[in-house]
């Protein structure tokens, strides 16, 4: 990977395929239900300071470390100085953890798409039909190993350019259709309940998990802290402005997060009758909710199949990106040919990715610190090892090589409009923010302290 290392055309070209990375399950499936779960408006205005604060510095931080070594995240740390390698690696176990189970919910989401496809839709919109399926063996197993291994041949075929592609075209039209569906739910009785949860923050709702999460959540939602975006950035063009590439992709990433749960908080108000405990109901939201909507819309079978279609696409792009990123790394490290490590690849993704689905069946009864096993992989990486590997990547940079290494690697195209909200945050606030929070949700979370 590290020969030939091509680059991306322009600007445009740069900023399309980090958000093809970045854009995926995290931001429709995922950020609305810990949004829902985590108190609505103080969730999202939580996630929103953090996105243009410690995200910004850190999406920064680590696009230049990869332009300017021209080296995936591995090898970057190394050579900025050798003795920190260790960190690069930290950050690769991540997407190995995430793959798989992001496979199984791909998975569901193919089932989807098949269902609307095959004009089935309103089925889907029952009480407990997610439930059900998600509770049987074979089904849900059998969509994530078609899911898996559409991502595989993928990669293998390195036909990645053709799907990205395709994407970029269907990126704009999910922004336009999210906006649909959020409007069209906005009307629906008691959806403005709704909406107020979403938007208005209500401090009483605050937990020091509240910021765990929507930590976790922008790490996970920006491909950050796992290497992803070094390596993008070492296929960035020296002559593209980065400041102003690292603002397009956040912008993208949050605004197609705050669509998601504007379609999605909402119609919890509308089909609940106002019980809140539907909010807790955490990954399957996205699945009990939409199909409801769909069905109580005129020529809901073609605009739900035209959605599960596009978060498809979506979620594809990104699962690609972290299995190539996995792929390369064992190719680079264990000097094997890429369909070998493919191969290596796939083993290890069916070994946690089965038991992650059946975690919601057969194996629900297997609970690790009280989470079934797809919730506690997602745990352990969004809100265990990201965290440290984000916490370590700014002391490596505030203190190891200088933030001064990075700005200059900025400035090459001009004035670092952030530079003084980029030094303070990766030398003082983040790294200090990130133990503080680690620390006291912990407590929070095995009871010690109560907020
Ligand atoms: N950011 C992607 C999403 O929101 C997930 C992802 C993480 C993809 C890491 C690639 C690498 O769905």
């Amino acid at each position: 990977m590290e020969q030939n290392r091509s680059s991306f055309t322009g600007k445009i070209g740069f900023v399309l395929a980090a958000a093809g990375s970045a854009v995926g399950l995290g931001n429709i499936w995922r950020f609305p239900y810990l949004a829902a779960q985590y108190g609505g408006g103080i969730f999202l205005l939580t996630y929103i300071v953090l996105a243009v604060t410690f995200g910004f510095a850190l999406m920064v931080a680590e696009i230049a470390i990869g332009r300017k070594t021209g080296l995936s995240a591995i090898s970057a740390f190394g050579e900025l100085s050798s003795k920190y390698s260790f960190i690069g690696y930290l950050g690769a176990i991540v997407p190995m953890i995430i793959l798989p189970y992001y496979c199984v919910i791909g998975g569901w989401v193919t089932k989807y798409m098949t269902v609307f496809m095959s004009g089935f839709g309103k089925s889907a919109a029952s009480d407990g039909a997610f439930a059900g399926f998600i509770s049987q063996v074979n089904e849900p197993i059998l969509w994530f190993s078609i899911y898996l291994g559409l991502t595989a041949l993928i990669v293998l075929l390195g036909v990645e350019k053709g799907i990205e592609k395709v994407s970029k075209i269907m990126m704009p039209i999910l922004i336009i259709l999210s906006i649909f569906i959020a409007v069209f739910v906005a009307f629906m009785p008691g959806a403005i309940e709704g909406i107020k949860y979403y938007i208005l923050p209500d401090f009483k709702n605050f937990s020091f998990t509240t910021v765990l999460a929507a930590m976790g959540q922008l790490f996970y939602s920006m491909s950050l802290a796992m290497g992803i975006m070094i390596t993008y950035g070492s296929y960035m063009k020296k002559s593209v402005s980065l400041e102003s590439s690292v603002k397009q992709i956040e912008f993208f990433d949050t605004g197609i997060a705050f669509l998601a749960g504007l379609m999605i908080i909402p119609s919890v108000f509308v089909f609940s009758g106002g019980d809140k405990a539907a909010l807790g109901k955490g990954p399957g939201l996205m699945f009990e909710t939409l199909p409801k909507v769909f069905a109580n819309m005129y020529g809901g079978e073609i605009i739900g199949l035209l959605f599960f279609v596009l978060v498809f696409f979506a979620a594809l792009t990104s699962s690609i990106s972290l299995m190539e990123t996995v792929v390369s790394i064992f190719q680079d490290k264990f000097k094997l040919s890429r369909v070998k490590s493919c191969i290596v690849v796939l083993l290890i993704s069916v070994a946690l990715g089965v038991p992650s689905s059946l975690g919601n069946g057969a194996l629900a009864w297997f609970k690790i610190i009280g989470m079934d096993i797809l919730s506690f992989f997602d745990f352990i990486s969004n809100s265990v090892i990201m965290p440290i590997v984000a916490f370590l990547t700014c002391i490596f940079v505030g203190y190891v090589i200088k933030p001064k290494t990075l700005v200059d690697e900025v400035e090459i195209t001009g004035k670092f409009k952030g530079k003084k909200l980029f030094n303070v945050m990766i030398k003082y606030i983040a790294p200090i923010f990130i133990v503080c929070i680690l620390i006291f949700s912990l407590l929070e979370a095995f009871g010690v302290i109560k907020v």
